[in-house]
């Protein structure tokens, strides 16, 4: 089973940007959860970061007929990017939306999600295990 994680804009900060909301950890914390999670799920994982839009609408495009899943935090893209919805519905592939932060008791415009619209759930406000979440959840939706 395939996993493709894309992360978004900014969360290469993480550690750095805004410890209040996102925590301490690092995104190289981040990236040895994933590492972790694969070896303990036998499942591959290919991580990717972005602070381009369309790289990561290019990344998506790059998962067809490659991946099995994706599991994407579009970051402050998820609240603008009808191209990275289109994206997520043009290669049709199971997608769970996950956020560190709780968005829906944050400011009204991070309450609007492009992206979730293409995805089969969505995780909010777990922090770092919600990216955990989202793999065991994509592995039992693929395995069924
Ligand atoms: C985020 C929430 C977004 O609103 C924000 O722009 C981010 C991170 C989260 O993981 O909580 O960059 O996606």
């Amino acid at each position: 089973m395939k996993i493709l994680v894309i992360n978004g804009p900014n969360l290469n900060m993480l550690g750095i940007r805004e410890p209040g909301i996102y925590g301490k950890n690092t995104f190289a914390d981040l990236l040895q959860l994933l590492e972790d999670t694969a070896r303990e799920e036998g499942i591959e994982i290919t991580q990717f970061q972005s602070n381009h839009e369309g790289d990561l609408v290019d990344k998506i495009q790059w998962a067809y007929g490659k991946m099995d899943g994706i599991v994407i935090n579009p970051a402050a893209y998820t609240h603008t990017s009808v191209a990275i919805l289109d994206a997520l519905k043009a290669v049709s592939l199971p997608a769970v939306e996950v956020h560190i932060s709780d968005v829906d008791a944050r400011e009204p415009f991070r309450q609007i999600s492009y992206a979730g619209l293409a995805c089969i759930k969505t995780i909010k406000g777990h922090g770092f295990a919600g990216y955990r979440e989202a793999i065991l959840y994509l592995k039992e939706y693929l395995s069924a």
